[in-house]
């Protein structure tokens, strides 16, 4: 939802926080700002837009200082302007604060801090803060013991990080909720929402637990829990490179992405299987015996995350035999759920801190039934908060529209799928060997696809000024029709819809009509008839038609005003090579229509706030 950083040490603060923040504003764009102390005096400065508004700023207005805190802003109370841009001040202008989350009593805190003479600023539910610990300051309490005073005081999700003259040597922060990540340096100290924002100056972090306040200097670092002990740093080192957070020679991060799947889904699968057989999860939480135990499982997740559950519970149901919902995690966390001894919760997740996500792991763990999370980034709150882990090894995924790391979670569930129904002997050896080998070709298979880039290119055009789009699939396209609507609808801003195919008849046909584009996933398969009979249906009231067919398709030419083919691909792994047109379609439409690929309007990378 939001990025912020800390930096105290020998360096430019100024340089180092804007630093940090460029690698965070994926989190959210629509201001940003930094505050930092030089000579013992506060400065700050701030601004709406992203954050070439505020490089722009300091260039003219720069700041002083060796130590600061930033923050790149993804707006909930008050909308995007200079007032509402953190860092936040007291009355005094003398404190400022950055702040991740929401602060859901903040109105109560407002209205007493009002009646108390108190003189907000912005519309911003975190100004609260300011006003709050200034008041425990001038009170005379110690600084962890005002932040200890002001984080008992607030309602709701907040990562937030303080500069002060009251101690102008410290950056101090508190965690509840969204993340906070220290990383320690040579003299230096730093402070990030994630790792992203401090691969360029160190690869040893600590993660900060909910309730724990920091207290960073240039040399020393210190945590307490919320009794004000004292807590051991677990320190962890970083595998990732910063280049990694590199877009090389692509126009996008996005792009780039898409283009990183073969290479990628490679990788895992040579790091997770071994002679077409023996698949390694390091750390699934539930023994053997446990995974044989269990008959249910909940898929929780949201947006991409979710399509990749409901391709999920097609595997597992398939593969394993084993009762399978999926819920939004939204849904999830307030259904007050049937949970029972034989059932689990699998969580799914990118960023490993969606709060609706998160939620959902804990009303499940509040009812005592075991988490298993597939999760991309190692070491966030559903990474440490969940009983068992199948990390994604996508790496990095910058572009707020999710490509690889949904392939990524498809191949995870693929492998759960093989090495679950063989625990409970739902497959045998043979047919495991089979599916492995299938895909084992999915990368190459891949590669042809996105050959076809700069045929997708000449396609976005005809349809880059489309006012609707409809997606059509069924079984385990139906989820890929889902994804590729969310693709296009969130970096293109064209309204797009995915059903499954055979729902048209049942009330969205009634949409169609001259031109409207329906593209329609018809891979050759078990639904590849019917789903063909759907495309027949549209066209005959005038949609313009985009299939998706397997190569060698003689027939489909007939029906559909434009084809794209993809490998032949047995029906389970087909989502794997179905998405990645729809990918690349949505990339170029966005393109052509000026859009901010990477940083669509309205959205953030990571939504750490329900
Ligand atoms: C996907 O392109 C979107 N950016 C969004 O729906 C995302 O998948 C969702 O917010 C879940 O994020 P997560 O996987 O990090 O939990």
């Amino acid at each position: 939802m939001c990025g912020i950083v800390g930096y105290v040490g020998n360096k430019v603060a100024q340089s180092v926080l804007l630093v940090g923040l460029e690698k965070l504003e994926y989190r959210g764009y629509d201001s940003a700002g930094i505050a930092t102390i030089h000579h013992g005096e506060l400065g700050v400065r701030k601004k709406e837009g992203k954050l070439r508004q505020l490089a722009d700023l300091l260039a003219s207005q720069p700041l002083g200082g060796t130590i600061g805190i930033g923050h790149t802003r993804w707006a909930t109370h008050g909308e995007p302007s200079d007032r509402n841009a953190h860092p936040h001040t007291d009355g005094d202008d003398r404190l400022a604060i950055v702040h991740n989350g929401v602060i859901e009593n903040y109105l109560q805190l407002r209205e007493e801090l009002e009646r108390a003479g108190h003189v907000f600023k912005s519309e911003t539910d975190s100004e609260v803060v300011a006003h709050l610990l200034a008041d425990y300051l001038s009170d005379g309490l110690p600084p962890q013991r005002a932040l200890l005073a002001t984080y008992s005081r607030l309602d709701g999700y907040f990562a937030l990080a303080v500069v002060s003259e009251h101690f102008p040597d410290t950056v101090y922060a508190v965690r509840q909720g969204p993340p906070l990540v220290i990383g320690l340096g040579e003299g230096e100290n730093f402070l990030a929402s994630d790792t992203n924002a401090l691969l360029r100056f160190t690869r040893r972090v600590v993660f900060v637990e909910d309730g724990q306040v920091v207290e960073l200097t240039r040399d020393r670092v210190t945590v307490i829990d919320r009794e004000a002990q004292p807590v051991e740093l677990a320190v962890r080192e970083i595998k990732l490179d910063d280049q990694d957070l590199d877009k090389g020679d692509y126009a996008h991060y996005m792009l780039k992405e898409i283009f990183e799947q073969p290479r990628l889904l490679g990788d895992i699968f040579v790091s997770r299987v071994a002679n077409h057989r023996d698949i390694a999860f390091a750390n699934l939480g539930l023994t053997p015996q446990e995974l044989n135990s269990v008959s249910r499982v909940v898929i929780q997740a949201a947006g991409t995350s979710w399509h990749a559950g409901l391709v999920g519970k097609y595997l597992l149901e398939h593969y394993v035999r084993l009762h399978v919902e999926v819920d939004v995690s939204s849904e999830f966390r307030y259904r007050n759920p049937v949970l029972g001894g034989d059932t689990i919760v699998m969580a799914i997740s990118q960023s490993g801190e969606t709060a609706d996500t998160l939620a959902g792991i804990r009303e499940a763990k509040s009812k005592f039934i075991k988490v298993i999370s597939l999760v991309n980034v190692e070491g966030s709150t559903i990474d440490r908060e969940s009983d068992g882990v199948l990390h994604l090894m996508a790496g990095p995924e910058i572009g707020v529209a999710s490509t690889k790391a949904f392939t990524a979670q498809l191949i995870a569930l693929v492998l759960l799928a093989m090495h679950w129904g063989r625990l409970k002997y739902a497959i045998d050896d043979d047919a495991v060997r089979k599916v492995l080998r299938e895909l084992e070709q999915i990368p190459a298979k891949m590669e042809r696809i996105l050959e076809q880039n700069d045929a997708l290119r000449r396609l976005a055009a005809e349809f880059a000024d489309a006012k609707d789009f409809f997606f059509i699939g069924r079984g385990y396209n139906y989820p890929t029709a889902l994804e590729g609507a969310l693709k296009l609808k969130e970096i293109s801003y064209i309204h797009a819809t995915g059903y499954p195919a055979g729902e048209l008849k049942h009330g969205p046909i009634a949409l169609i009509e001259s031109d409207t584009p329906v593209v329609a996933i018809c891979n050759a398969g078990p639904t590849y008839a019917k789903t063909m009979s759907n495309v027949a249906e549209v066209r005959a009231r005038g949609g313009r038609i985009i299939v998706l067919a397997t190569e060698g398709d003689t027939e489909v030419g007939r029906t559909a005003d434009h084809v794209i083919f993809i490998p032949p691909v047995i029906d389970e792994l087909s989502p794997l090579l179905t998405v990645v047109p729809l990918q690349l379609l949505a990339y170029h439409v966005a393109v052509l229509r000026g859009c901010d690929v990477d940083r669509p309007r309205n959205l953030a990378k990571s939504v750490t706030v329900e």
